[in-house]
């Protein structure tokens, strides 16, 4: 007889198989054999707890997605339910009436004439969509060399080959060379390590200049977050994206908007380009789309960019079997309406200072060199000298971030980000239902260990 039961494991079952035989991404798999993995096996709100019973805050909603919280038993109703009526059928040449819904609701959120959604199921196959759909898009319209596209560096843009041209982590990059052709890299918006000679503005000037050396007619898109999140969470100056707008426009560049972390209430508005206030040509999404319920990723197209499609014999000769799927659809809508009902991305906009002065109530510690980002999506650089802006070096990198912060954090019950993909920077994005007592329980767990942290890298006033 069939059981809907799992077999109920003890804890340590749970380590022997998980370190026998999963298969845990972008991790150093060999550090498990004399450690525990870390296990999460339940959620409720802003917290999570492992499989020895530990409680953590989730200071990274997982990773940047959970937005409504853990344990929401109605949004996983929504998913069971149409289950039981289509659990599956596919948008390869079907609709179906969840993917119908969910993309009319999207498009109605979505800025401008932003009203054509192709599905996914996560964020790099819809980076991987968007870079394939401009592609054909410039060849139906005339201008089939335009398959260069423009990223900018330390810049995450999702692991698949096309969506790694895009990303501009070099240590990424590296071990799957030579990749998709085609990615060029432009300086990224680090405002905190500016040059001094240089304008702000002139990182939005790079792009024109590098449409230009590579040649127009072989650029089809540029690709950039709302907020930059790897490098730690790199706002655009004023009028970046102005501008970039106009370049875009002047040589027939389209411009992608990646937010699958920046869109659904992350920055306190549906979009990130709301936030900023710039009209991309594509939106990619993710995540929080359906609040990680289930796996959804989605390309939202401008009518201009869906209109050669939509004649004749054309078609973007590109699918993919589970874009749309009818559970993750149904949970999506299910996800809308709590934003909706529970006013989500209000309780963003107004908690948004309180977390910054949170976080910047910090900025007392030595270690802690610039406190920056938008809306939850914040990050704390860690440097050597406040004044100087000294960082670490590779070796020290290592020690702090792997060898004390990273464990730390956990152990103290943080699950939060300590990353040296650019410099050193903790990065925190919590679930948007939280508020100032959650903010409180973050950062009484960051006080004390940054300044231990001082202490370790022996920084002066530690
Ligand atoms: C901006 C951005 N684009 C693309 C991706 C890739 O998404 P996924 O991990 O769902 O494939 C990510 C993942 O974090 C991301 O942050």
């Amino acid at each position: 007889m069939a059981t809907t039961q799992p077999a109920v494991r003890t804890g340590e079952e749970l380590q022997e198989l998980a370190k026998r035989h999963l298969w845990l991404h972008f991790a150093r798999m060999g550090s498990y054999k004399d450690a525990d993995m870390p296990i999460i096996v339940r959620g409720e709100g802003c917290h999570v707890w492992d499989e020895k019973g530990n409680k953590y805050f989730d200071g990274l909603s997982a990773l940047f997605c959970v937005n409504i919280g853990h344990g929401r038993a109605d949004v996983a109703q929504a998913g069971a339910d149409q289950a039981k009526e289509l659990g599956f059928f596919t948008n390869w040449t079907y609709a179906h009436p969840p993917s119908i819904e969910l993309a009319a609701r999207i498009a109605s959120l979505a800025p401008g004439d932003l009203n054509r959604v192709f599905f996914t199921s996560g964020g790099s196959e819809a980076v991987e969509s968007a870079l394939k759909l401009s592609r054909q898009y410039h060849k139906l319209t005339g201008n089939p060399n335009k398959t260069k596209v423009i990223a900018r560096e330390i810049a995450y843009h999702g692991t698949t080959l096309g969506a790694l041209s895009a990303t501009g982590i070099p240590n990424l990059r590296e071990p799957f060379e030579p990749l998709t052709p085609g990615g060029c890299h432009v300086p990224n918006t680090n405002l905190y390590r500016l040059p001094e000679h240089m304008d702000p503005m002139d990182l939005a000037e790079a792009v024109a200049h590098r449409i230009e050396f590579e040649g127009p007619d072989t650029v089809g898109a540029v690709i950039m977050e709302p907020v930059q999140n790897a490098g730690g969470c790199f706002t655009p100056p004023e009028g970046y994206f102005q501008r970039i707008r106009e370049i875009c426009d002047h040589y027939n560049v389209l411009m992608i908007s990646d937010e699958v972390i920046c869109s659904w209430g992350r920055l306190g508005e549906y979009f990130g380009a709301e936030k900023y206030n710039y009209q991309p040509d594509m939106i990619t999404t993710a995540k929080g789309i359906t609040s990680a319920y289930a796996p959804m990723g989605a390309v939202i197209a401008s009518d201009r960019i869906a209109e050669p499609f939509l004649e004749g014999n054309a078609s973007f000769l590109h699918g993919l079997t589970f874009g749309g799927h009818p559970m993750a659809a149904a949970i999506a809508l299910a996800n809308l309406d709590v934003f909706e009902d529970e006013n989500i991305l209000d309780n963003v906009r107004k908690n948004e200072p309180v977390l910054r002065a949170a976080l910047e109530g910090l900025m007392d510690i030595p270690i802690v060199g610039d406190v920056r980002g938008a809306g939850y999506f914040m990050a704390v650089e860690l440097v050597r000298d406040q004044k100087t802006k000294e960082t670490f070096n590779d070796e020290e990198c290592e020690d702090l971030l792997r060898g004390f912060l990273s464990p730390e954090l956990y152990r103290r019950g943080l699950i939060c980000r300590a990353d040296d993909r650019g410099d050193p920077v903790i990065q925190l994005s919590p679930p948007l239902i939280a508020g100032p007592d959650e903010f409180a329980e973050i950062v009484g767990i960051l006080r004390p260990l940054l300044e231990e942290a001082s202490a370790r890298m022996k920084l002066i006033g530690s």
